[in-house]
């Protein structure tokens, strides 16, 4: 058995594919979720994939002496991944202040108890937002692209958080990180028993996919195809989640082993393909053999043209790429979407 690991926000979708290849590694891993956006059952689905149900508390880790009392009752964390934060862009700018707090606070807290408690590591879930919308010349974008002006309070708080860590740790907290910068998560888990389960109606491009495609919407908006792009339609990195989530037992497995270069390291996780969302759809419907109703309508506001990841640093740095199609993952989106109809979930 490797050592304890603590997945701030393990019940999300990032965190519990996550939970699920720590677990597959031998880590124990002790969850903290305030379930405020996942729901119980997500354990259910790790506990079915992997044999072994993680530790869980249910805890708002804006919370500091519930987090000490957590990690007291828990001796012997080594690491933590932290996901726990508010996500949704477009929420972000109308309700900037919750924001701040949820996304800020939590990461202060957590820095703050690392020291004492022993714990060695930490591995921050950030954003291709902090490059907003690269330089053509700086396309595939490197970790040394510029960061740009965010262009929400979401992706502000991403910056923030980067900027925080290093402080702290420039200052001689006795800890490492490894900061993640991920491109376009999707896809589920190959077993269909964990996936993306978005609340309401979905922002993001997949959920409203696979939710139209299997009936649920009536059709899926494409955001604009007048931009500068092969095809007018926006390009993305389509990162494949349970590739994505390999990437953190890496990283956690390198500050644990003492192997990082530097105190902070930082990793673009993406394919290192651009595709638009045009091409995403014809791929799908041939990877399906779904049709997937849809009408070109006019941008969204705030959203980047372009941006894609060259990814060779992880690549090299952590022996890590990315391995599964984007015809696979659109798959494994679409068996999660029918797996949810058949819990009559959605
Ligand atoms: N899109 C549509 N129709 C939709 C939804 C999305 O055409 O109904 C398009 C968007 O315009 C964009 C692409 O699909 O071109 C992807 O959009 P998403 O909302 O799925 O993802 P974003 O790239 O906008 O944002 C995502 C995450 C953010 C994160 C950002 C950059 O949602 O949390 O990547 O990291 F900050």
């Amino acid at each position: 058995m490797k050592q304890k690991i603590l997945v701030a926000g393990g019940t999300g979708y990032i965190g519990s594919h996550t939970t699920v290849e720590l677990q597959n590694a031998g880590y124990e891993v002790v969850i903290i979720d305030d379930l405020s956006n996942s729901t119980i059952e997500v354990l259910d689905g790790i506990e079915k994939i992997t044999g072994v149900r993680p530790g869980f508390i249910q805890l708002d880790l804006k919370d500091k002496e519930g987090a000490r009392k957590a990690l007291q009752a828990n001796p012997g964390i080594k690491g933590i991944i932290l996901f726990a934060a508010s996500k949704a862009v477009g929420e972000s700018v109308q309700q900037p202040l919750k924001y701040y707090r949820n996304n800020i606070v939590t990461l202060i807290n957590l820095l703050e108890l690392m020291p004492e408690f022993g714990i060695e590591g930490i591995v921050f879930s950030s954003s291709c937002t902090v490059y907003g919308q690269p330089d053509p010349e700086n396309l595939p974008v490197t970790e040394d692209a510029p960061i740009k002006p965010a262009t929400s309070p979401y992706g502000n708080t991403k910056q923030i958080n980067e900027e925080i860590i290093r402080d702290t740790i420039h200052a001689g907290a006795p800890f490492k990180s490894i900061i993640l910068r991920y491109f376009n998560p999707i896809g589920a888990h190959p077993s269909a028993e964990i996936g993306e389960l978005p609340n309401g109606v979905p922002q993001n491009l997949i959920p409203y996919l696979t939710q139209t495609a299997i009936g649920i919407r009536k059709e899926l908006s494409v955001f604009g195809d007048d931009y500068d792009t092969p095809d007018g339609s926006c390009i993305r990195d389509y990162i494949n989640v349970v590739d994505l989530a390999k990437a953190h037992v890496i990283a956690m497995d390198r500050m644990l082993e003492d192997k990082s270069e530097k105190p902070v390291e930082i990793f673009n996780l993406g394919t290192g393909n651009g595709v638009s969302v045009l091409e995403l759809i014809r791929t799908f419907e041939e990877a399906t053999g779904v049709k997937v109703p849809h009408k070109i309508v006019g941008r969204r506001e705030g959203d980047i043209e372009q941006v894609w990841a060259n990814p060779e640093r992880a690549n090299k740095v952590l022996g890590w790429k990315a391995k599964e199609t984007l015809a696979d993952t659109l798959r494994s989106a679409w068996n999660w979407q029918k797996r949810l109809r058949e819990k009559g979930i959605q």
